[in-house]
């Protein structure tokens, strides 16, 4: 059986014991992936940061909140054949979480002070037992197609899922447009739910690798 690697939603970096920086990601689309890859017979290990959904019927789930745990838990699950990095991980964790709930100290100013997280997806796409197709998302606000392209090189990823943020779609939204971009195609995928999209990937990744 042929193993698959997903990761999914937003991920919490901690301030405080009660306080994270987040980001809107609802998962859906990740979710809607592990699912269809478990439909076209993938062994599937799902990644998932801190979601309001029902669990998709795949073999494993890993639960995490932060991008170094989200991170751990991937490289805890190689080898796999395919892994898609659909979670939205955030780009900066504050350097020193406090222990203690952070009080105001009357000052009506706050300074948080952030370090760069890992990339995940880069550090797959770069790995000793990479997967034999890494396939990343690129949510893009301008300049979709450009940015995307930039970023599968960047990354080093095989594949990219290129898609215009806001206006209803992508984040948090049930529908989405996207275009499947590789070294040698760029294939337009017109606005869909996002468990038809899932599917149609879950078909193309299957079509690849066998
Ligand atoms: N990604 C990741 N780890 C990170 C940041 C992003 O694995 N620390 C993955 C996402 O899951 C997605 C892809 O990289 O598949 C692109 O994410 P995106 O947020 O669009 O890109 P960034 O690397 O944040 O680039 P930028 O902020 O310049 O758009």
């Amino acid at each position: 059986m042929m193993k698959a690697l997903v990761t999914s939603g937003p991920t919490y970096e901690s301030i405080d014991p009660v306080r994270f920086i987040g980001n809107r990601s609802s998962g859906k689309q990740g979710h809607a992936l592990a699912a269809a890859l478990a439909e076209v017979g993938f062994e599937v290990t799902l990644v998932s940061g801190p979601v309001h959904l029902p669990d998709p019927k795949v073999v494993n789930i890993v639960q995490v909140e932060s991008a170094e745990d989200m991170l751990a838990a991937s490289e805890n699950a190689l080898p796999v054949d395919v892994a898609v990095f659909a979670a939205a991980v955030g780009d900066w964790r504050v350097a020193e979480p406090a222990n203690q709930k952070l009080k105001k100290d009357g000052s009506r100013e706050m300074t948080l002070t952030l370090t760069e997280n890992p990339d995940i997806l880069h550090t797959i796409s770069h790995h000793a037992i990479r997967p034999k197709l890494v396939i990343g998302f690129a949510a893009e606000t301008e300049n979709v197609m450009a940015n995307a392209r930039a970023k599968l090189e960047r990354k080093g990823c095989d594949w990219i899922i290129a898609n215009q943020v806001g206006g209803g779609l992508a984040f948090d939204a049930e529908e989405n447009e996207v275009t499947l971009i590789t070294a040698e195609y760029e294939q337009i995928w017109p606005k869909q739910s996002k468990t038809e999209i899932a599917k149609k990937l879950a078909e193309a990744i299957r079509k690849q690798l066998s």
